[in-house]
């Protein structure tokens, strides 16, 4: 393969045997490729340090629409921010709760200003920022 480098790793046997386990259970097809998303997923989530750098995520939100005006500030805090949040899913859970999934992009710390502030309105369950890539420059 060209521009493929082979190298090797010394590592505890215990280690390893453990990692195989891990990779064996999520059906990762070899080492190799187990090894290369740990370093992608590294590198990716080096680039979210970088507070002005081009980022992609998505926002999942769990809440009560029974909520008074909650639903109402999670939109409009949405609406001002319409140049990040690129799109959205609504999904009515049962009569009580909504699950909101936005996708995000742009500089990374206007993204994670922007995921605290959807996560932090009142009334909202659960929210969690899933930090990811734009997919440029990795290989
Ligand atoms: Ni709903």
């Amino acid at each position: 393969m060209a521009g493929v480098t082979r190298f090797g790793i010394s590592i505890e046997s215990g280690l390893l045997k453990d990692f195989d386990k891990l990779i064996a259970k999520k059906g990762v097809a070899s080492r190799s490729e187990a090894i290369r998303d740990l370093i992608r997923d590294d590198l990716v989530q080096s680039q979210w340090q970088d507070t002005g750098e081009e980022a992609v995520g998505t926002v999942t939100l769990v809440y009560s629409h029974h909520v008074h005006d909650l639903a109402e500030k999670l939109d409009h805090l949405q609406h001002e921010h319409h140049n990040e949040i690129v799109s959205t899913l609504h999904v009515h859970l049962d009569a009580h709760n909504c699950l909101e999934v936005l996708v995000v992009r742009g500089k990374s710390g206007d993204i994670k200003q922007i995921a605290d502030m959807l996560i932090g309105t009142k009334g909202v369950k659960h929210g969690k920022l899933i930090t990811t890539t734009t997919g440029e420059g990795l290989s």
